[in-house]
């Protein structure tokens, strides 16, 4: 077992009012960021339960990213949301873990495919 595994981290998040937020978390606390984000802080977004369909966990990164491969399913999601960019994801792929640490994201709600 990994000794910085309850360690805690930090990412800020802009909200869909534009508000700077910020989440702790540990590491595999959730099984991804949309989980946490949903369970902390947001209510209506994950439609599809986070298999990677519905873009409504569409987020943008403003500072760092995340080196998670993205697969088949998040590729042609996103490429099918209008404002997605190259630092867009979607959280629901995106595991919990130190690689989130000082982080910095927006939320698009309006990502819905
Ligand atoms: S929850 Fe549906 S794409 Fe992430």
């Amino acid at each position: 077992m990994d000794s910085m595994a309850s360690q805690s981290y930090c990412f800020t998040y802009f909200n869909e009012f534009g508000e700077e937020c910020q989440a702790h978390f540990k590491t595999n606390e959730y099984h991804s960021l949309m989980e946490l984000l949903f369970d902390k802080y947001i209510e209506d977004w994950g439609d599809c339960k986070g298999r990677a369909w519905c873009g409504t966990c569409h987020i943008q990164f403003i500072e760092g990213s995340i080196k998670e491969k993205m697969d088949a399913d998040e590729k042609h999601t996103l490429s099918k949301i209008g404002n997605a960019t190259k630092n867009s994801r979607l959280a629901c792929q995106i595991p919990v873990n130190a690689a989130l640490d000082n982080v910095v994201f927006r939320i698009l709600k309006d990502g819905t495919v």
